[in-house]
């Protein structure tokens, strides 16, 4: 792809749809690189809003929304920032030859529903997951549970993220509350469930990993170095990467990685999420964009992965090397209010090779995602102990 000049004829106009802070340092990247960017999200002021040409307030959603803004901002290139989207329109959008889906419109649709993309990777893929069943009632539920899934098991939405109504449910009386507060926690098509046998594992990772074009202009697979993390209810609140892992468990992520990754297919960046224990592996789920627990990487690797996404749509070579162990930790409002401050900051920089981002969101909850505070070190203990602190000194509070 040839690139252009923004706001002129020959711009290369890429239009992010979801405009969290994920989709904020996709947008910066893009920018860099000289792209025309249109932000899109549901509330104004959105942390992509804020460093996009311009931007739109819509529901994603709807689908006669989405496609008149195609039709409006005529992009090149659609980047799906959320799941929450009218992903059935963004086929239609693509087979029309009006813009090209990153990485690919189905892969929006299948990982936009816990069961599309749970049963390509097990039923047709064969790939190892934990035991599964889908369950539209709470009768379907107990039966799916007593037939082989058993206790402990965990109950997910099908479309939900951050582990929004999930819970882990470890005796037959709790799985009434599971069901109603499921049912409360998912997005869209309320009342349809997946409970999943509780795996045990010794530790997560994040596989990040890159279609791009290779040197012969076709799409090769990259492997960026495994990210571990610390997931609190389903949200996470530490990364660090590299993870130290046995070279059978890597070969076996990668493996897995590269299967399901090929199978959604096009260009970009996905995040694998896998369990690990002993030399064991099990999918779990994959984003066909960047991963939040993969911000770690905008201080450890040479290209952070929101870079490597902006290249690989763009068509561009991509270096996925790691230059120095890194962590993450996450900065939470810890307060309900619009328009909060931030003390500490200076302090939290003067943590030894920290650096953070604060995303710029308009109105802060006690458990939203404010910012995010990274560090390097010689290995990843010392980083991890940074990014906590650098995080811990940054004090959000009502103005
Ligand atoms: N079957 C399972 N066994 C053990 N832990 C699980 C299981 N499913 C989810 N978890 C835990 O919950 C976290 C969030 O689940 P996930 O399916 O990734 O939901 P989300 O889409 O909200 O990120 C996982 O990263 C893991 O820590
Ligand atoms: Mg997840």
């Amino acid at each position: 792809m040839t690139l252009g000049t923004p706001l002129t004829a020959s711009a290369t106009r890429v239009m992010l749809l979801g405009a969290g802070e994920l989709g904020k340092e996709v947008i910066i990247a893009l920018q860099r690189l000289g792209c025309e960017v249109i932000a899109v999200d549901r509330y104004p002021h959105a942390p992509g809003h804020q460093v996009a040409h311009r931007w739109h307030a819509i529901d994603m959603t709807d689908a006669a929304v989405v496609r008149a803004m195609v039709e409006q901002e005529r992009p090149a290139l659609i980047v799906p920032e959320i799941e929450a989207i009218a992903t059935d329109e963004l086929a239609r959008i693509e087979s029309d030859g009006l813009a090209e889906v990153i990485p690919t419109a189905r892969a929006a649709q299948l990982t936009m529903h816990r069961e599309g993309i749970r049963r390509l990777a097990a039923e047709e893929l064969g790939l190892p997951t934990s035991p599964y069943a889908f369950a539209d009632s709470l009768d379907e539920l107990r039966a799916a549970i007593d037939g082989g899934i058993g206790y402990p098991c965990v109950i997910k939405p099908v479309m939900s993220s951050s582990g929004k109504g999930q819970s882990l449910v470890k005796r037959a009386e709790d799985l009434a509350a599971a069901w109603d507060y499921a049912a409360k926690g998912g997005r869209v098509n309320q009342g349809r469930v997946i409970v999943e046998g509780f795996i045990d594992f010794d530790y997560e990772i994040t596989q990040l990993t890159v279609r791009a074009n290779g040197a012969d202009g076709e799409v090769q697979t990259f492997f960026c170095d495994p990210i571990g993390h610390v997931q609190v209810s389903g949200d996470y609140v530490e990364s660090w990467q590299p993870m130290a892992m046995s070279t059978v468990a890597l070969e076996r992520s990668r493996e897995i990685a590269g299967k399901v990754t090929a199978a959604l297919g096009g260009r970009g960046l996905f995040g694998v999420e896998l369990f690990v224990k002993g030399d064991v592996v099990w999918f779990s789920e994959v984003s066909p964009r960047p991963h939040d627990t993969g911000l770690v990487t905008l201080a450890s690797q040479r290209f952070s992965e929101f870079e490597l996404h902006a290249r690989a749509i763009l068509g561009l070579p991509v270096d996925v090397s790691l230059r120095r162990p890194g962590a993450s930790a996450v900065i939470y409002g810890g307060v309900d209010a619009k328009g909060i401050v931030f003390d500490g900051v200076a302090d939290a920089l003067r943590v030894p090779e920290s650096d953070l981002r604060l995303f710029g969101k308009p109105e802060s909850f006690v458990k939203r995602r404010m910012g995010v505070a990274v560090a390097t070190a010689d290995d990843t203990d010392t980083a991890r102990v940074r990014a906590k602190e650098a995080a811990r000194r940054v004090k959000p509070h009502t103005a």
